[in-house]
Formats: C-alpha cells, sequence, structure tokens
C-alpha cells in the first residue's frame, strides 16, 4: 500500500507509523526523522534544514522534496511506502502526485489523524527522543522507558527535541493549520481521505486505523 499520514505535531504519526508499517510490511518514511538524521550526521542537508526546524518553519520544498523522492526510490519502497510529514504543503503534494505518475502508480489512502489542540500539547511536552534514532519516541506519563532517560530500543540518551519548546510548537501548529491542512481537501478531491480519532491508547490508535485502511486496500 502506499499511504500518506497527516495531523498535528503531537498528533502520534510516528508512534502508529512504527506499528503500521510493521503490520502492512511497508517501509515508514519520516521526512523529520530524515531531516535529524543528517542534522546529526552534520551533512549540508542538515546543516540546511536545521535552522527551519528549529523556529519551526517547513524547510524549503526544494530540499525536501529532493529529498524525499530519493529515499522513495530505494529498493524497499518500490511495492509501497508509509509516508510521515510528507507532503507538508500543497505544492509537495504536487509533486508527489506527479512523482507517483511518472511510475504509473498511485496513493491508496491518505490517514489523517484528529487530535485535540490541547491533547496535542500535553503529548509534545512529555515527549522524549532517542539521540541515535529519532524514530525511538517516549513520554514521561504515557508511555515512559523502563529507565528513565534511556532509550528502551538502543540504550542511547533520551532528550526533549529543541523544536518541542512551548513558543515553536505554537508556531508549528499555525504552519499546520495554513500550510498542512490544505493538502487534506486536496486529496479529499481524489477520494483518498480516511479520518480517523487519534485519541486513546496507542493500541486503540493502531487498531482503528488499520480498519479505516482496510477499506482503502
Ligand atoms: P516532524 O518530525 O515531522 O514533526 P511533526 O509533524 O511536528 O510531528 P511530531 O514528530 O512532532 O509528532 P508526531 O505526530 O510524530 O507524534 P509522536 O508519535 O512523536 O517535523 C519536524 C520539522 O521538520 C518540521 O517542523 C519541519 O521544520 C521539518 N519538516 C519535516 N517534514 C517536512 C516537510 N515535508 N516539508 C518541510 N519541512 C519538513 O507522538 C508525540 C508524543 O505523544 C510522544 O511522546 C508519544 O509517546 C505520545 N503519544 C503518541 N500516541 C499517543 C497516545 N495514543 N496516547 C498518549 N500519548 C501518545
Ligand atoms: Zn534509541
Amino acid at each position: 500500500m502506499r499511504i500518506v499520514l497527516v495531523g498535528p505535531p503531537g498528533a502520534g504519526k510516528g508512534t502508529q507509523a512504527a506499528f503500521l508499517a510493521k503490520k502492512l510490511s511497508i517501509p515508514h518514511i519520516s521526512t523529520g526523522d530524515l531531516f535529524r538524521a543528517n542534522i546529526s550526521q552534520g551533512t549540508d542537508l542538515g546543516k540546511q534544514a536545521k535552522s527551519y526546524m528549529d523556529a519551526g518553519n517547513l524547510v524549503p520544498d526544494e530540499v525536501t522534496i529532493a529529498m524525499a523522492k530519493d529515499r522513495m526510490a530505494q529498493q524497499d519502497a518500490v511495492n509501497g511506502f508509509l509516508l510521515d510529514g510528507f507532503p507538508r504543503n500543497v505544492s509537495q503534494a504536487e509533486a508527489l502526485d506527479l512523482a507517483l505518475k511518472a511510475d504509473d502508480v498511485s496513493l491508496d489512502a491518505v490517514l489523517d489523524l484528529e487530535v485535540p489542540e490541547g491533547e496535542v500539547v500535553k503529548r509534545i511536552a512529555g515527549r522524549r527522543t532517542c539521540r541515535n534514532d529519532s524514530s525511538h519516541v517516549f513520554h514521561v506519563t504515557y508511555s515512559p522507558p523502563k529507565k528513565e532517560g534511556v532509550c528502551d530500543v538502543c540504550g542511547g540518551e533520551l532528550y526533549q527535541r529543541e523544536d518541542d519548546s512551548e513558543a515553536t510548537v505554537r508556531n508549528r501548529l499555525n504552519v499546520y493549520h495554513t500550510q498542512t491542512e490544505p493538502i487534506i481537501d486536496h486529496y479529499r478531491a481524489q477520494d483518498l481521505v480516511v479520518t480517523i480519532s487519534a485519541l486513546g491508547k496507542v493500541e486503540e490508535v493502531t487498531e482503528r486505523a488499520l480498519a479505516a485502511l482496510k477499506d482503502k486496500q
């Protein structure tokens, strides 16, 4: 399946993507994780992205689209993928449409995670991320690691992301409403959108997502 995951910052996209990708045997492609890996490796791409990310703004399309296309062209994504954090505005969505069309394939579903703003703020405030791999994510109360400050998966140090400060989160939410939400209408016109509530336990949300995706298979 080819799936796009959308939802506000802190909705649980990365958390759900990890389970869904495993269950559906497709790679989880997160542009946020790709940028953070580039930043920690000190690449030129990471240097270009860092200031935008720290401020909670979108990294320019040119850089982002090239990176996403590159990743989607890898062998493990030939038969499907779960995109998390891409596309994030209408021009990225149009670029993705064109790239898929050129390969004679198309999306199966756009899974829209709905969460009230108050809950998103709580989820982000308590989030702790692994320094070795930003897809290893915990929450101080909702999903605490076995040992405080230590990643259960790889033993790495847990920290609070630079863009998780209150002021930056406010800007990220604003960017989401003004730039990302319009892609939902873009995909509604293609009859791809399934909206689910992302409230409740992680496993409950995964079940809800899998049930919603069944209709699109
Ligand atoms: P990105 O990394 O994509 O951040 P985001 O979209 O803001 O999403 P988050 O990672 O904050 O949240 P999430 O929805 O994955 O939630 P999570 O699962 O961690 O992007 C970061 C930046 O990169 C952007 O601001 C931009 O600068 C740049 N960027 C990325 N893609 C780009 C693009 N396409 N174009 C341009 N720029 C781009 O969950 C949050 C917390 O809640 C965790 O602690 C988790 O444990 C907890 N939690 C999850 N589910 C539940 C649950 N059901 N109940 C209780 N707690 C839960
Ligand atoms: Zn880790």
